[in-house]
């Protein structure tokens, strides 16, 4: 169920301060991952909201990979692999979003699966929202229906929920 999801959630993801920088408090999610009964019951209730709704998986690099590796074997369904720049052959779709200090860019392979295609976002955590916001944007430029987010930690205070919002339905197992 969702409860028992956002309680693996609660219990499973370490707080880690200053990783990978000093002032950063990192959520660590590998002791997730690695209990298998927890990254079943996560992987279920993250799509629950929107089975049935979507026909492919996009997974953000890097542990959106998993997640969306668990969800697409259990819904019936292929994964799309949103990457970091440089790291795939071919043609690309590229969106280049800040950061606090910077700037990032994702990639997307376009003409993967079917123009109109409804895809599912996931990703472990949604913070400022500017990872799924670039991630939508690359979807839409392929021609996809974004079906909705799923995370599974929303931080508080960091607007990524109030950026997205409006735009897609978010789904989060827990938050903190
Ligand atoms: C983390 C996390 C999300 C993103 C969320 O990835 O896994 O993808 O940050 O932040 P945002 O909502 O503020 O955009 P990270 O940058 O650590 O990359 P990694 O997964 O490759 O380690």
């Amino acid at each position: 169920t969702v409860t028992d999801a956002s309680s693996f959630v609660d219990s499973k993801i370490a707080v880690v301060p200053d990783f990978p920088k000093p002032g950063i408090l990192f959520r660590d999610v590998t002791p997730l991952f690695s209990d298998a009964d927890a990254f079943a019951t996560v992987t279920t209730a993250l799509s629950e909201p929107f089975d049935g709704g979507f026909v492919a998986v996009a997974g953000i690099e890097a542990r959106g990979f998993a997640l969306a590796g668990g969800i697409a074997i259990e819904q019936g369904v292929g994964v799309l692999t949103v990457r970091k720049a440089g790291k795939l052959p071919g043609e690309v779709l590229s969106e280049s979003y800040a950061l606090e200090y910077g700037e990032a860019t994702l990639e997307l392979r376009p003409n993967q699966i079917p123009a109109g295609s409804s895809v599912l976002i996931v990703d472990d955590v949604l913070a400022t929202g500017g990872t799924v916001e670039a991630t939508i944007t690359l979807l839409e430029r392929a021609g996809y229906v974004v079906a909705g987010v799923a995370v599974l930690l929303e931080l508080d205070g960091l607007g990524g929920r109030a950026r997205l919002e409006g735009r897609v339905p978010v789904h989060a197992l827990s938050s903190a």
